[in-house]
């Protein structure tokens, strides 16, 4: 795929089926999180592969996360906690590891682990898979930052959800630039 044309045209990709990407095609999305621009060669991230029963358990932790911020949440909203993991046949945990540096701000760090997960996220459209990066209350929740270790400083910058799209979208649209540049 040219590369103009995936920067310009690619999608996110919400309904999500068998097959993800595994093997060398996984390996790709991960080498081109590890070459994103990075001050310091910190790599100040790290990817939790969650995919199969993983998909479940964390679920089940989303759903002890969404009951203890709301006691009285109905079946239905149980139940869509059960199952968020299972709307892709792959998530990826993509988790900020951020570290004292003298001269990178934890700030650069996050922006650093924000473009790994994009990274991997064309990696996969590159290849012919689809993704979405989804955060929602559940990234930011103490139960689930146990569950995947996530402490301090660090942030579950996203969950990458991977597969293959159902269905191809149609061209995006092209906003104006106007709005959005000025001279200085
Ligand atoms: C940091 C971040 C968090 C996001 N969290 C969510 C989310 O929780 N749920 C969601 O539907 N989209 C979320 N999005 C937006 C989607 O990834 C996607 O960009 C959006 O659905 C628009 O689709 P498009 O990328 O094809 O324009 C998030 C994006 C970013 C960058």
């Amino acid at each position: 795929m040219d590369a103009l044309d995936l920067l310009l045209n690619r999608t996110s990709e919400p309904k999500l089926v068998a097959p993800a990407p595994q093997g060398e095609a996984l390996e790709t999305l991960f080498q081109a999180a590890l070459r994103v621009p990075d001050h310091g060669a910190l790599h100040p991230y790290r990817f939790v592969l969650i995919e199969g029963e993983g998909r479940q358990r964390l679920g089940q932790v989303c759903q002890a996360a969404l009951l203890e911020s709301d006691p009285g949440a109905d079946d239905k909203a149980r139940d869509k906690a059960l199952h968020l993991l299972e709307r892709a046949p792959l998530v990826v945990a993509v988790i900020s590891c951020i570290q004292d540096h003298p001269k990178v701000p934890a700030f650069e760090q996050q922006l650093t682990a924000g473009l790994a997960a994009h990274a991997m996220q064309m990696a996969a459209v590159a290849q012919g898979f689809g993704g979405i990066w989804r955060t929602g209350s559940y990234a930011v929740h103490p139960k689930v930052r146990a569950a995947l270790g996530v402490s301090g400083e660090d942030e579950i910058v996203g969950f990458l959800y991977l597969g293959t799209p159902v269905k191809t979208k149609f061209k995006v649209p092209r906003p104006d630039s106007n709005g959005f540049v000025s001279r200085f």
